[in-house]
């Protein structure tokens, strides 16, 4: 086993320097005191699994202006005999990411990976008695680790506090390692829960009263669906889950997300006494029309978030990861009841450096990732970059908190100007190529744009994105506003460069701010406001 960095004396005392803190009305992560937003890309699945195959695409990555690494730890690797670890993929793994000045969210490929168990050591695979499997409606048994197995569970805290024992012990004082994830994707298929004989016996017990407490404390704040469930049940303070949630689908569902939620948990608080970082889960966005047991359910979805957040407490967040879905829609969900957002998967194409201004500045999510990162290339490859790297100069804007407001924008074709309401003016924010003479304002399909907007005075902005057209209105009938100067900055050491005065044909003679599709700008917008009516 190779060891790296050194060990220090730990204490339960100790805190790990990594923790979300609250800022104004969002949740920020902060490593030994400072902010950091995760510029991040996930690893495929297989590629950590030999390090002399990983070892070339980190520079790779690096390129790309990213600051984290996301990446598997396999639990068949961990431990291939039981109680016999193996941490030398982790290790390697920190090596890497050090000599690359990056740093790692680990995803431990635990009891579940995309629902199944596919990761789970032989010992454990191939004894069911001991480790038990879901069974389906015909009674055929899948690879799928059951819920209520005593032992699967027990072996997965120990394997877990292992991994973060080590972390501890190799990277307390460097913070390599920021977060966790706890399995991956766990969700219940082909039925929207277990039926088995211990699973029926489960259900028929009445709903713990930990979880009837939490209703009842939360009674206002409950998502619809759950809510609604539950009233339409006579909203009980006790009985079966059948008697508090009705039968079928939904109860179904609600009732395997508690003990989902309650596995998670006992996992993530087995490996945070050994080290205390930060640790969420994720989750696959169901298709539309699909049912549960269809779709991977009772994992950490927005209709039962409230079951999640009641029952895993040791959880920092619930996370979302997009391949199809609509962003917005999705993200707007993830972030109700206080859920901070982080975004640990996210299809890997052009869209992506579009919505790492959107992600990161309308919903100040902690990070962005899309998966699969080592396979960018071409105009993919080149965005993302030049996204990060806007993003990674705004940041130190961000962090000093010296500003009114920021938000950020997606903005392509279908969705027309948007608006947003920024202190005394209105900014109407349309994609570049609305402008009738831009190249490429012919081709059907239009690529994504995005943009974060700053607002640290009144009358001064910074612009910093690709592919946008940019008005300001002042909200004052009585009041025109009108572009007093507009520059191309570069941030650099918490220093603002000045590098181009933008005017001319750069801003349309003075009627908007643009940054032309295919370009990444930052810019410092000054506004000046004049009367609107005067008497000659
Ligand atoms: C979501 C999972 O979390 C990933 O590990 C991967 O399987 C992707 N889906 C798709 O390849």
């Amino acid at each position: 086993m190779l060891l790296i960095g050194s060990s220090v004396a730990f204490s339960q005392t100790d805190v790990s320097g990594v923790q979300l803190k609250k800022v104004r009305d969002f949740s920020q992560l902060i490593i030994n005191g400072k902010p950091f937003i995760i510029l991040g890309g996930e690893l495929g699945n297989s590629i950590a699994s030999n390090m002399e195959y990983l070892k070339p695409f980190f520079p790779k990555i690096k390129s790309m202006n990213l600051n984290t690494v996301l990446a598997p730890v396999y639990w068949e690797f961990l431990e291939p005999e039981e109680n016999k670890f193996d941490f030398s993929l982790v290790d390697g793994m920190i090596t890497e990411a050090r000599k690359n000045d990056m740093k790692l969210v680990l995803l431990w490929f635990g009891s579940w990976k995309n629902s199944m168990s596919c990761y789970a050591p032989s010992w454990m695979k191939t004894n069911s008695k001991r480790f038990p499997r879901t069974v389906d409606s015909n009674g055929r048994s899948h690879e799928i680790f059951s819920v209520f197995g005593k032992e699967t569970l027990e072996a997965d805290k120990k394997a877990f506090a292992a991994l973060m024992k080590h972390i501890r012990e190799t990277d307390f004082q460097q913070k390599t390692v920021i977060m966790v994830q706890v399995e991956n994707e766990i969700g219940m298929l082909t039925t929207a829960r277990e039926i088995s004989k211990t699973a029926n016996s489960y259900f028929n017990e009445n709903v713990p009263p930990e979880l009837m407490t939490y209703l009842q404390k939360n009674k206002d704040m409950l998502l619809p669906e759950l809510k609604q469930k539950w009233q339409q049940y006579g909203s009980k303070q006790n009985g079966t889950w059948a008697t508090v949630f009705g039968e079928g689908d939904g109860a179904d569902e609600i009732f395997q997300a508690w003990y989902y939620a309650k596995y998670a948990n006992e996992v993530a608080a087995a490996g945070k006494k050994e080290y205390n970082l930060p640790m969420f889960v994720n989750a696959a966005l169901p298709r539309p029309g699909k049912r549960p047991g269809e779709y991977p359910s009772a994992g950490p979805l927005p209709h039962i978030m409230d079951i999640w957040q009641a029952a895993a407490t040791s959880l920092d967040m619930l996370s979302p990861d997009f391949y199809n879905p609509d962003t917005k829609y999705w993200c707007d969900l993830y972030t109700t009841n206080g859920n901070p957002l982080f975004v640990p998967e996210m299809k890997l194409d052009e869209s992506c450096a579009a919505k790492a201004f959107f992600i990161i500045g309308h919903y100040k999510a902690l990070g962005f990732s899309p998966f699969s990162i080592e396979n960018a290339d071409g105009k993919v490859k080149e965005a993302l970059g030049k996204s990060y790297d806007i993003i990674n100069q705004v940041s130190e804007i961000l962090f000093n908190r010296k500003w009114l407001s920021y938000d950020g924008l997606l903005v392509d074709k279908k969705d027309g100007a948007q608006q947003l309401q920024m202190g005394n003016y209105m900014l109407k924010v349309s994609h570049e190529y609305t402008m009738g003479w831009s190249a490429g304002a012919k081709d059907s399909v239009w690529p994504s744009s995005g943009v974060m907007i700053i607002q640290l005075t009144e009358k001064e902005f910074i612009v910093a994105g690709t592919g946008v057209v940019i008005t300001f209105e002042n909200k004052d009938q009585n009041k025109v506003t009108n572009l007093l100067a507009v520059d191309e900055i570069e941030i650099k050491a918490g220093k603002e460069n000045f590098l181009l005065r933008l005017n001319g044909d750069e801003d349309h003679q003075g009627r908007h701010v643009r940054i032309a599709t295919g370009n990444w700008q930052i810019q410092k917008v000054r506004l000046y406001d004049s009367p609107a009516k005067v008497d000659q």
